[in-house]
């Protein structure tokens, strides 16, 4: 017989049931009064230890889980007026001071991706962190030379035909009305005095790639940049999400392998970072594009 899924103290297990009520995948049931594996949902655990973190007298143990991945809660630290507040903290920063993100803050942010929710556990989710200046700027002239390829590309029916065909009919409008004319401006202003207009002069950039055979590994890569953006916020630093980055490494061997991303990994997101150069005096409100209450 493999590993038993759960291990249950039969002496402090009071039977509650609480264990089984909150396993999503019915995997637990009460036997005689104390809480019990069932055979026949064991293989359906997803090992999000939601038993083992709820259970008021800590008789359940997961060997797939050791103690160490399990902390004291701490009690819910502000409320949602605070919490929106903090929100509005966050813009989108692309001015920065000429200064490195600093090591624990990095370890803090990193800290705090991994909080984020995945599709099943474990996470699909890996992250390239790179702050070396001479890496960012390797980075900055391969973005250069490749949207260059495309602002060519675009020029001819031919060109256009090809990135047609490669970005599928959903994509390729706004490559062609929007993305165009963005790298034609970036790449404009590169080659005039070596401007930034991709990565901001950011001093850190973090990619989010995940293996595409892993459940929900593309959102599941967004959520995680999201838990660092924010994490970022409450570190004083500015972040801003770079959607033009993620395609350009997506297709780039060179980049792939200088940044260890295996070939099975999509690269979904990016994420520049450092200290803000200006400090925001209003925050803005915005509006869903629809709320519609079903009622
Ligand atoms: C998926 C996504 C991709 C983005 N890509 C870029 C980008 O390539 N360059 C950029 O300057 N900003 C980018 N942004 C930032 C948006 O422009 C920004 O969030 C938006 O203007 C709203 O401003 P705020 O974040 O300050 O509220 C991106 C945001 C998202 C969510």
């Amino acid at each position: 017989m493999g590993t038993q899924l759960h291990l249950v103290d039969p002496d402090t297990c009071r039977g509650d049931g609480i264990c089984a009520d909150i396993c999503p995948e019915n995997a637990l049931e009460m036997v005689d009064g104390t809480a019990a594996t069932v055979e026949s949902r064991a293989d359906h655990c997803i090992v999000c230890g939601q038993c083992v973190a709820v259970c008021p007298t800590e008789s359940l143990r997961m060997p797939q889980l050791s103690a160490e991945a399990f902390r004291e809660l701490p009690r819910l630290p502000f409320g949602y007026g605070e919490f929106l507040d903090f929100l509005k903290l966050r813009r989108s920063v692309r001015v920065f001071k000429d200064r490195p993100v600093e090591q624990n803050l990095t370890d803090k942010i990193l800290e705090a991706a991994a909080t984020a929710p995945m599709g099943i556990p474990p996470h699909s989710t890996a992250v390239v962190v790179i702050d070396r200046r001479d890496e960012l700027d390797f980075l900055l002239k391969e973005l250069v030379e490749d949207y260059g390829k495309m602002v060519q590309a675009m020029a001819n029916p031919m060109g256009r035909a090809m990135i047609r065909l490669a970005a599928g009919a959903e994509d390729y409008p706004i490559l062609r009305d929007y993305i165009r004319d963005l790298a034609k401006y970036a790449n404009d202003a590169y080659h005039r005095d070596g401007t930034d207009r991709y990565m901001y002069n950011a001093p850190m950039v973090m990619l989010f790639h995940g293996n595409r055979r892993a459940m929900s590994y593309e959102e599941n890569a967004h959520l995680v940049c999201h838990h660092a953006m924010l994490a970022a916020v409450a570190l004083g630093l500015g972040t801003t999400i770079i959607g033009m980055i993620p395609p350009i490494v997506e297709r780039s061997k060179l980049l792939r392998k200088r940044y260890g991303i295996p070939k099975e990994n999509k690269v979904m997101t990016s994420l520049i970072l450092g200290h803000p150069k200006y400090s925001y005096r209003k925050s803005i409100r915005r509006d869903l594009a629809g709320v519609n209450l079903v009622r």
